[in-house]
C-alpha cells in the first residue's frame, strides 16, 4: 500500500521490509524459542553432516581408489553410511520441529486477527469488504509463517551448509575456492533484478484475490436479487475480468521469480566448466591429488541446492512480506468504540434511558441533531418517523455501536462511555430490524439470548415468541440447521426466532426496532400479548411504522430529520394535529377522516 521512496536497509531489504520481519520474529519467535532452538541444532547437524559427506570423498578417491588401502575401505564405507543416516535423521527431525511451530503460528495468528476483527467498531465494518476480511483472516496468516520458516531455515540450514561447504572448499584448494566464489556477486544482482518488479505484482493480486471473495459473497447472499433482475451476465463479465487479471499477475509473478533457476544454473555451469578446465590441467599433469578435486567438485555441488536458497531468498521473502504488511495493517487498525482505562460495570437500578442533547453523524453524514429524550424505566416508550429519520442510529447508539460527536447517552445517570460495553450490552435485549440469524441451529439462535438457558425456559421463550408451533413443524424441530442468515425460514419465522432471543435475554431493557413488521395480524397479535409480558416493568423502546404497534404506549415520539417533532401519547398526540396526527389519519382512516392533502401523503409515505 505504501508505495513512497523507501530508505534501503540491509540485505537489500527496505526499511518498512526490515520492521516488520522485526515484528513477526518479535510477535511470534520468542514463544518458540526454545523449539527454534532445537530446530536449529538440527540443521546445524544437517550443515556439518553435509559438509562431511564433501570431506570423505578425498579418502574415498585417495585411500581407496588410488592407493587401494584395503584397511581404510571398511572404516570408510561405515563413515558414508553414518554421515547419511545422521544427516538423514536430523533433517527430519528440523522439519517435525518446524512444522509443528508453523501449524501453531497459522493457528495463533487467525485467533489474533478474528479477536481484532470482534474488538472493532461498527464503523470498521460499514467501511471494510468482506473479502479484504475474509483473505487477511485466512491467507494472510499463512504468509506470517512462511516469513519465519524463511528466515530460520536459510539462517540454520543453508547458509550453515553454504558456510562449512565453503570451508571444506578452501581447505582442499583456496584459489579454486576464490574462483568458485566470485561468480556469486553476479547471482546476487540478477535476483535484485527480478524482486524489483515482483513487488508491486504481488500486492495487485492479495487485492484480486479479495475482490473475488467479495463478489461470490455478494452473489450468495443477493441470489435472489440477482436472479430477479437478470444480473448474472454483467456479474459473470466483471468476475472474469477480475479472475483473468488475477490469474495473468500471479502467473506473471510464478513466472518471474522462475527465472531465477536458469541464472543459477548458467552460473553454476559456468564455475563448474572453469574449475575443471584449471584443476583438470593439474591433475593430467600430475601436480594435484585427484582427491581433493573430488572433495572440492562435492563441495561446490552441495553447496548449489542451499547457495540457490539462499539466492531466493530475498524473492520469497518479498513475496512472504507482502501478506506480512496485510496481517499487520489490519492488526494496526485502531479500534474506535473500545473500553475507557477506567471503564466500570454498567451499575443497572430501573433502566432508565436517557439521550442528553445527542449529535451524531455517519462520517460527514449528519444522522441525529441536538436530540434529548427521556425513555422513563420501565414504561414502553415509542419512536415513530419516516424512513432514514435516525430511529435505528438512536439504537445503535443506546448499545455505544457509536460514540456521538456531542452529547451523551446515559442509562441510568451513567453516560455509556464510562461503563464497559459487556455490562451495558448484558443489560439490552435489542430486536434488529433485520432479523439476522447465524449458521446453526435454531435453538443455537434462540440461545444466543441467553447461553446456559434452561431447556423449559428456551421452550417458553420460544412459545411465547409465536415461534414455538412452526420450529416444531420443520423438520428437525429446535436442531434444524438455518443457514447462513437464516436462508431457509420465512421472514416472519426469523422475526419469531429473533423475538424468543430477546425474551430469552431477560434484560431490564428492550430495544425493538420494527420487531413485528413482517408478521401476519394474528401473529402480531399473539406476538403482542407475549411481548406485553416480556415489556411489564422493562424499559422498551419500540421503533414501528405501523402505528397499531405503539398506539398504546405510555409515550410516543416522533423523529423526523434526525430531531425530535413532536411527543405524547397517541391520543393527545391525535389532538395535536401536528404530523403524528396525519399519519394516524392516514392508518387508522376508520377511526379518523382521511385528510389526503397532497404535502401530508408525501410526507407519510416518504
Ligand atoms: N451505517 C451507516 N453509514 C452511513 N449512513 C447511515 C448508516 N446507517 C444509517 N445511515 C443514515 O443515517 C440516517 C438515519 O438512518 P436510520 O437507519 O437511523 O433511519 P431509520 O429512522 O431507522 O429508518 P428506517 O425507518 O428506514 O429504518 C439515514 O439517512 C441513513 O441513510
Ligand atoms: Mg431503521
Amino acid at each position: 500500500m505504501a508505495s513512497k521512496k523507501k530508505a534501503k536497509g540491509g540485505a537489500g531489504l527496505d526499511q518498512d521490509q526490515l520492521h516488520l520481519i522485526g515484528r513477526v520474529v518479535g510477535d511470534n519467535g520468542r514463544k518458540y524459542l526454545p523449539r527454534y532452538l532445537i530446530a536449529f541444532v538440527l540443521m546445524a547437524i544437517v550443515a556439518g553432516m553435509t559438509a562431511a559427506s564433501a570431506w570423505i570423498m578425498k579418502s574415498v578417491i585417495n585411500d581407496v581408489f588410488i592407493a587401494r588401502n584395503e584397511a581404510l575401505v571398511g572404516v570408510v564405507a561405515v563413515g558414508v553410511f553414518a554421515i547419511f543416516s545422521i544427516r538423514g535423521l536430523a533433517d527430519y527431525g528440523q522439519t517435525v520441529v518446524m512444522n509443528g511451530i508453523g501449524r501453531n503460528i497459522i493457528a495463533d495468528q487467525q485467533k489474533r486477527l478474528y479477536n481484532h476483527l470482534l474488538a472493532q467498531g461498527m464503523d470498521y465494518f460499514n467501511a471494510a469488504s468482506l473479502g479484504e476480511i475474509v483473505t487477511r483472516v485466512s491467507h494472510s496468516s499463512m504468509a506470517i509463517r512462511q516469513v519465519l520458516d524463511l528466515i530460520i531455515r536459510s539462517l540454520g540450514k543453508d547458509l550453515l551448509s553454504v558456510i562449512a561447504l565453503v570451508g571444506v572448499m578452501i581447505a582442499q584448494d583456496p584459489l579454486l575456492s576464490v574462483l568458485a566464489l566470485v561468480i556469486m556477486p553476479a547471482i546476487l544482482f540478477g535476483m535484485r533484478m527480478l524482486v524489483r518488479r515482483i513487488r508491486n505484482i504481488g500486492r495487485a493480486e492479495y487485492a484480486g484475490m479479495a475482490k473475488i471473495i467479495a463478489s461470490v459473497k455478494d452473489t450468495v447472499l443477493g441470489i435472489r436479487v440477482v436472479k430477479s433482475f437478470g444480473m448474472e451476465d454483467r456479474l459473470k463479465q466483471d468476475m472474469y475480468r477480475t479472475i483473468d487479471d488475477t490469474a495473468k499477475r500471479s502467473l506473471k509473478m510464478a513466472n518471474l521469480s522462475a527465472r531465477s533457476v536458469p541464472l543459477m544454473e548458467f552460473f553454476i555451469g559456468l564455475s563448474m566448466g572453469t574449475i575443471i578446465m584449471y584443476a583438470g590441467h593439474g591433475i593430467v599433469a600430475g601436480e594435484r591429488d585427484a582427491g581433493s578435486l573430488f572433495a572440492f567438485i562435492a563441495a561446490v555441488l552441495l553447496a548449489y541446492e542451499p547457495a540457490k536458497r539462499l539466492a531466493r531468498l530475498r524473492l520469497q521473502l518479498e513475496t512472504g512480506l507482502i501478506g506480512v504488511g496485510i496481517v499487520y495493517d489490519f492488526l494496526d487498525t485502531p479500534i474506535s468504540t473500545k473500553d475507557a482505562d477506567d471503564a466500570q460495570p454498567l451499575k443497572i437500578a430501573k433502566g432508565k434511558v436517557e439521550l442528553r442533547d445527542l449529535s451524531f453523524a455517519y462520517g460527514k453524514k449528519s444522522a441525529l441533531k441536538d436530540l434529548s429524550v427521556i425513555f422513563p424505566a420501565g414504561k414502553v416508550s415509542a419512536l415513530v418517523g419516516p424512513s432514514g429519520a435516525g430511529k435505528s442510529t438512536i439504537f445503535s447508539l443506546i448499545e455505544r455501536f457509536y460514540d456521538p460527536q456531542k452529547g451523551a447517552v446515559l442509562v441510568d445517570g451513567q453516560d455509556v462511555r464510562t461503563v464497559t460495553m459487556q455490562s451495558l450490552r448484558a443489560s439490552i435485549a435489542y430486536v434488529t430490524q433485520e432479523a439476522f440469524l447465524f449458521e446453526g441451529t435454531v435453538r443455537d439462535n434462540i440461545l444466543a439470548g441467553r447461553p446456559g438457558a434452561s431447556e423449559h425456559e428456551l421452550v417458553a421463550a420460544a412459545t411465547a415468541a409465536n415461534a414455538h408451533e412452526f420450529i416444531l413443524e420443520i423438520p428437525g424441530g429446535y436442531n434444524a440447521q438455518v443457514g447462513e442468515g437464516g436462508g431457509n425460514l420465512s421472514g416472519g419465522q426469523r422475526q419469531r426466532i429473533a423475538i424468543a432471543r430477546a425474551m430469552l435475554r431477560n434484560a431490564p431493557i428492550l430495544l425493538l426496532d420494527e420487531a413485528t413488521s413482517a408478521l401476519d395480524a394474528v401473529s402480531e397479535a399473539k406476538v403482542k400479548q407475549a411481548l406485553d409480558t416480556l415489556m411489564s416493568g422493562r424499559t422498551t423502546i419500540v421503533i414501528a411504522h405501523r402505528l397499531s404497534t405503539v398506539r398504546n404506549a405510555d409515550v410516543i415520539h416522533v423523529i423526523d430529520g434526525g430531531r425530535l417533532v413532536e411527543s405524547g401519547t397517541h391520543e393527545a398526540l391525535v389532538a395535536q394535529g401536528g404530523s403524528y396526527a396525519h399519519l394516524s389519519a392516514l392508518q387508522f382512516s376508520e377511526t379518523a377522516p382521511r385528510q389526503p392533502r397532497k404535502p401530508d401523503l408525501a410526507e407519510a409515505v416518504e
